[in-house]
């Protein structure tokens, strides 16, 4: 089949290797693709917004289904918008993509399914004063997040109480645009972090993809600004039988009925950020794709056809398709610009990407530039991932390959994994 891939960053590149390996694959198209994803087909010059150019691509390149990389394009219906179209699309629709696109609506969802979560309210500039007293009832540190899209900045944690307020008043007043005009505060919850991938086909059906943890901070032991995230591991240690059994029970499957109640079609993968407080799985939040770079490590330890999986998904039958995972660990360190995700430098060039043998070099924030060197484009510019008996050996593997790759100003954390260490 003929596969529509949309994006650019270090998740698609991950996509793009697996799906390249299916024997079910005839032609892949990466819409716009990076400066490494020509490797595992054709890049294309195509906004993942612009539908109606999409359409056309389709339609004249024969594109049996189009699998979506990241949340924007869900977020604005592109499920909804090809639903007539003779193309499978991997992905829930605009209804479903509100798990991502409003915090508001996903914490209702929890709340209507009995999904554990951090308790919460939600305010307007219209019950501003409301909001202040919710404040006032919460020990700190206070969580405020912008009901939409915010490029992952929306998310403020401030243990002051008057600077809280002061935050609310902000956000209501348009810190984050329209994304902001609502607020949903919420209960401070303390644990370690992880992320759980499932795939569904929006009739029940539904896989577990291998957990992962990500590394989201830029700097070492967890500090400084968010970052789009500096690395990632899988499996993830304290994700054992009993906890993942918790998150089946208790997450994932009144996740799924959840759906199916409220006539949501889903036909796609569902990341469920996960906190583990004292044992027991909480939802931080969910996006309605797969992470990035989590997807950097995760796609090393699937085993099975992820075409194939796909395909049954957006056709709404997952059947008795088994997702079959490798033994083996796999970590991913992201190789960033200096001064990322602060202002950084573009164009610097990358060199000794060849040197690296026993590492998967994905791109992310990459490109040929006119002279046809590649060069740096972005903050995190490529994410490498490596095998290993262990997440530890996998992480060695990769710190490795990055002393063989130079750019100007390159940077990457070096201690991804090592809060796992038992
Ligand atoms: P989100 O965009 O919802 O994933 O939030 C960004 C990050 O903020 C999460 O990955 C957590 O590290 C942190 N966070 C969000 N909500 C909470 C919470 N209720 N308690 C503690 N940390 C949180
Ligand atoms: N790694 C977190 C995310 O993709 O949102």
């Amino acid at each position: 089949m003929n596969i529509l891939l949309l994006g650019s960053g270090g998740r698609e590149s991950a996509l793009a290797w697996k799906m390249s390996q299916s024997p079910l694959l005839d032609k892949l198209y990466i819409a716009p693709g990076n400066g490494g994803t020509q490797q595992y087909g054709e890049n294309v010059k195509m906004s993942p917004l612009d539908f109606s150019a999409i359409a056309e691509f389709v339609k004249n390149h024969d594109i049996d289904m189009i699998v979506v990389g990241n949340e924007d394009p869900l977020v604005a219906g592109i499920y909804d918008y090809f639903i007539d179209n003779d193309v499978l699309v991997v992905g829930p629709s605009k209804a479903g993509a509100a798990l991502e696109g409003s915090k508001d609506f996903a914490k209702r969802f929890m709340a209507d399914n009995d999904i554990p979560t951090a308790r919460y309210k939600s305010f307007t500039s219209d019950n501003i004063d409301e909001g202040y007293a919710f404040l006032e009832s919460l020990k700190p540190p206070y969580v405020l997040k912008a009901d939409g899209l915010a490029a992952g900045k929306g998310v403020l944690i401030i243990n002051d109480l008057d600077e809280a307020k002061k935050s609310l008043a902000e956000m209501l007043g348009g810190m984050f645009g329209a994304s902001s005009a609502t607020v949903v505060i919420e209960e401070f919850l303390d644990g370690i972090e992880c992320s759980v991938f499932v795939l569904t086909d929006g009739n029940g059906g539904y896989r577990i993809l291998p957990v992962a943890k990500d590394y989201k901070r830029i700097g070492e032991g967890d500090t400084g600004p968010n970052t789009g995230g500096m690395g990632a591991v899988s499996p993830v240690p304290f994700a054992n039988q009993d906890f993942m059994g918790k998150v089946h029970e208790r997450i994932i499957k009144p996740t799924i009925d959840g759906l199916l109640k409220a006539g949501i079609t889903y036909r796609g993968f569902i990341f469920l950020g996960l906190i583990n407080v004292g044992g027991n799985p909480m939802v931080i939040e969910y996006n309605v794709r797969m992470g990035d770079p989590e997807t950097e490590a995760v796609m090393l330890r699937i085993d099975s056809d992820l075409v194939e999986l796909m395909k049954a998904a957006a056709e709404g039958n997952l059947g008795d398709l088994a997702l079959r995972e490798k033994d083996e660990a796999a970590a991913t360190v992201m190789m960033v610009s200096g001064g990322y995700p602060g202002s950084y430098p573009k164009g610097k060039v990358i060199s000794g990407i060849e040197k690296v043998t026993d590492s998967i070099v994905f791109h992310a924030g990459t490109t040929i530039d006119a002279e046809g060197r590649l060069v740096t484009s972005g903050g995190r510019v490529l994410s490498v991932s490596s095998y290993g008996p262990d997440i530890f050996a996998a992480l060695e593997k990769s710190y490795q390959a990055i002393r063989n790759i130079q750019f100007e100003g390159k940077y990457s954390r070096t201690d991804i994994g090592r809060d796992l260490k038992s």
